[in-house]
């Protein structure tokens, strides 16, 4: 590990605020954005587009995605922005956000002189020549017309969830797993044809709420080949509930190996209900695992996971990934301050003691 660089997903904006009761306004959504984006973090999930009865605090994320879009957030680096969708509908919604004049879609500030909002292109991860898709429920016309929107320095990027087993599959999205699969293969097309990366969770890997700890591990890997064979650029392993120990964790990613899924294919998602998700870090590391999913403050749950508390708080793992002399290219006490202010912002309790540490050292 040491010297290894190893990716976080910050998935606070996200994961970190959906399963809060009471509204957040959406400027905080951005600025929380805004903030993350200047500590040295490459990838953010910036937020979802599900049905906002499902899961209300998430309704404004094509406002963050619009004024991301408008207004850039200054950064030390490129920043690879995610976005959250079950189904066509989302993606539909993504695309006409992607597509809308941001001035239309969000009230905007002018950029400072500072930040760098030029017109330029973002050719890396969009064809602009791309031929539109023809794929069925899905608004693909609009992704080759948005792409002249994507200011320089951005990514876009957009992540499909399912679960491991069926109780926890009908509870999250309404629909059985093989339900879940047939509906990605026409939005995994799009999102291919489109130039988006596509990444894939598959929840509840290490324990269900509804189906208890024991998930078959092997369902876990036959899920996470057929995800990968329909384009998946990349499988997040989610332990929703916090129920992964040590030994299961090593099972998982002994079954999943031996299915021939690669490490470098693989991002681990831990929430710490039970304070176990950096001991089953370091099982990921000693796998070859070097992409993880955390959240500032240690923000997170799933309204429909009872009881599940939030991701491992992207300041904790920052500070043992580098205990380990791994780079992140984060800064651990920008990215605490952070943690400070969300979880005032919000009224909760900071739950990362590496960021409490850090603050009051
Ligand atoms: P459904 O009711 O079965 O949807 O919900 P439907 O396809 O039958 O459509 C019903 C209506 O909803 C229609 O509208 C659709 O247009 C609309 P109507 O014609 O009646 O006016 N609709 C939508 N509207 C907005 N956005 C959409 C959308 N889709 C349909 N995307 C559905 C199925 C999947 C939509 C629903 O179950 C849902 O939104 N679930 C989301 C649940 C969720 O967001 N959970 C939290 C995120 S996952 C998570 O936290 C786990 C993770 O962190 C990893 C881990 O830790 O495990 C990622
Ligand atoms: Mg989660």
């Amino acid at each position: 590990v040491a010297n290894d660089h190893v990716r976080i997903i910050e998935v606070g904006p996200r994961d970190g605020l959906q399963n809060e009761k009471t509204s957040i306004p959406v400027e905080t959504k951005i600025e929380l954005v805004r903030r993350l984006a200047a500590t040295g973090i490459e990838t953010i999930e910036a937020g979802s587009f599900v049905h906002p009865k499902w899961v209300p605090q998430m309704a404004a994320s094509d406002q963050v995605l619009a004024s991301i879009l408008a207004n850039p957030p200054k950064a030390p680096h490129d920043i690879t922005y995610q976005w959250l969708l079950p189904n066509t509908k989302g993606l539909d919604n993504y695309y006409k956000t992607m597509d809308a004049s941001p001035s239309d879609a969000y009230p905007s500030p002018p950029p400072s002189p500072s930040q760098d909002s030029g017109p330029a292109m973002n050719t890396s991860s969009q064809d602009p020549n791309a031929m539109p898709s023809a794929t069925s429920g899905v608004d693909a016309m609009s992704q080759s017309r948005a792409s002249s929107k994507i200011p320089s320095g951005q990514t876009h990027e957009v992540s499909i969830f399912m679960a491991a087993t069926e109780a926890f599959s009908q509870k999250n999205t309404n629909c059985s797993v093989q339900e879940s699969l047939d509906r990605f293969a026409p939005l995994m097309a799009s999102c291919r044809e489109n130039g988006y990366n596509v990444r894939a969770y598959i929840s509840v890997a290490l324990g269900c709420p509804f189906e208890g700890p024991d998930v078959d591990p092997h369902r876990v890997a036959d899920i996470a080949a057929s995800l990968l064979e329909m384009g998946a650029d990349e499988i997040s392993v989610a332990d929703t509930t916090g129920m992964g120990t040590a030994p299961r964790t090593r099972k998982l990613l002994q079954t999943l190996k031996e299915a021939g899924i690669r490490s470098e294919d693989l991002a681990l998602h831990f929430h710490d209900t039970f304070g176990q998700a950096l001991v089953n870090t370091i099982i990921s590391l000693e796998h070859g695992i070097r992409t993880f999913d955390s959240a500032v403050g240690g923000l997170g749950g799933c309204p429909y996971s009872p009881g599940a508390t939030g991701n491992v708080a992207t300041e904790d793992l920052v500070y043992t990934l580098h205990s380990l002399g791994a780079k992140t290219g984060i800064d651990l006490e920008e990215v605490s301050r952070i943690g400070e202010w969300i979880t005032g912002e919000i009224g909760k309790g900071n739950s990362s003691s590496a960021g409490r540490a850090t603050l009051s050292r």
